[in-house]
């Protein structure tokens, strides 16, 4: 197939000579069954690529499907792909079938592979190199016919060097490296990309088509994209729904981009990024502190209450003290609004029984209290606003956390953000 017919296809925007290589590439090796390792960093279109390779390949009728190993939790890994026995292991309540069962004939798109560990890369590299893999729990040897393509935004073989990543596997995986360049390196691609997101985005929203003036046009093609294409595209989103003045000048432009990269045109790596990587523990400890000191200062306020036989003068004093917790534990919405003392309004037919209202109240704003402490919702939430600062960049979102990205990714798909 020609190189414009597979872009024309797959919806693939840019003329820049890397993109064009890296699309080369793809379309030499997809009719093959060879592995393939796609690196590149975040955003940069490898899931697109491993999607091109498939349909590109003899097995496009047969099933996809993408797994993202650094998405699974350890202990569930090797059951996710290879399948398990009845009784395998505790809850293991009936037998399942692993990926590469169900995907046979298919292919497999490991995304995130150097998270994968040790003993499931023993177990890749086994049906890689024979097709062969034993369920967890049995002893029968399986037979499978699955291509795999790894993709990867790290270096693996920093992962080799480490002892953290098989070498034999990671030759068997790179038989055919391929590249996606990161947006900077393919500044001819930006504006094009620009134009095209902005342009569906004002038809999917129905909006005004948007215009860069001049200088917009030279941050934008200067920047350095550390979130690459999925950053232009959310931003090109954005701009599509809430710019009033459709034509955007480069200071507009500016308030898109995350501050700390902001003003300056020079390219910025992700590697310069400190790198924090605390374990679930320590976060799990940072919560618990939180929660704990939230408790005292709760018991402290219900103490006071009950002496002073629900409604006080001091009232006003609990309600800025739930008001500051609320602040303290960082809630969603307007805790302001919910918890300033008013004076109760009797507009029911409960003929100006105060007491009663207060005590209401008083009930209500308690359990509001108590269900606002659950640790799972406090987590969720803040993972939610740590993705949404960072557009979804979910290894800066780790980092914002203090946790791994391997732990953002279980949380995310544990608590079903
Ligand atoms: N050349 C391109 N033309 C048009 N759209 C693209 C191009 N490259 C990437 N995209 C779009 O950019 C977004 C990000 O691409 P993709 O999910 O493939 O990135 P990724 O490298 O897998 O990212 P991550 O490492 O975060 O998983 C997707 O919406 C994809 O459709
Ligand atoms: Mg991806």
């Amino acid at each position: 197939m020609e190189i414009q017919e597979i872009k024309q296809r797959f919806g693939i925007i840019g003329n820049s000579p890397l993109l064009n290589r890296a699309i080369n590439i793809a379309n030499q090796v997809a009719p093959t069954d060879i592995s393939v390792l796609i690196t590149g960093e975040s955003g940069s279109g490898k899931e697109v690529f491993s999607h091109i390779i498939h349909q590109m390949s003899p097995r496009k009728h047969g099933a996809f499907i993408a797994v993202n190993c650094g998405a699974i939790p350890e202990g569930t890994i090797d059951s996710e792909l290879f399948g398990h026995e009845k009784g395998a292991y505790t809850g293991a309540v009936g037998e399942r079938k692993g990926y590469f069962e169900t995907v046979n004939g298919g292919t497999i798109f490991l995304d995130e592979i150097a998270e994968m560990p040790l003993g499931t890369q023993a177990r890749l590299l086994r049906v890689l190199e024979s097709g062969q893999y034993i369920k967890v729990g049995s002893s029968k040897v399986e037979k499978t016919n699955v291509r795999v393509i790894a993709a990867t935004n790290v270096d693996v073989y920093d992962a080799v060097k480490s002892g953290k990543f098989r070498e034999d596997l990671y030759y068997r995986l790179n038989t055919v490296p391929l590249k996606i360049p990161p947006l900077r390196d393919r500044k001819e691609d930006v504006y094009l990309l620009f134009r095209k997101f902005t342009s569906d985005f004002t038809d999917k929203y129905r909006t005004p088509p948007i215009q860069l003036d001049e200088e917009a046009q030279q941050v934008l093609v200067n920047y350095s994209w550390p979130g690459n294409v999925r950053q232009l595209k959310n931003m090109a989103e954005q701009l599509a729904v809430l710019e009033r003045d459709r034509i955007i000048t480069g200071q507009t432009l500016l308030t898109y981009i995350p501050h700390e990269a902001s003003g300056r045109n020079l390219p910025m790596r992700l590697d310069n990024q400190p790198k924090e990587d605390f374990s679930e523990r320590d976060i799990l400890y940072k919560v618990l502190f939180d929660m704990k000191r939230d408790m005292v200062e709760l018991k402290k306020l219900v103490a006071d209450i009950i002496e002073h036989g629900g409604v006080s003068a001091n009232y006003a004093n609990h309600s800025q003290t739930i008001n500051q917790l609320y602040r303290d534990i960082e809630l969603p919405g307007n805790p302001e609004a919910q918890f300033t003392l008013q004076q109760p309004v009797n507009t029911n037919n409960n003929g100006g029984n105060n007491t009663g209202n207060d005590a209401y109240n008083i009930t209500h704003e308690a359990e509001e209290v108590e269900e606002s402490l659950s640790l799972i919702e406090k987590e969720s939430d803040l993972i939610r606003k740590a993705l949404k600062k960072h557009k979804g960049k979910r290894k800066l979102a780790a980092n914002e956390l203090g946790i791994s990205e391997r732990t953002l990714y279980r949380k995310i798909k544990e608590l079903n953000l």
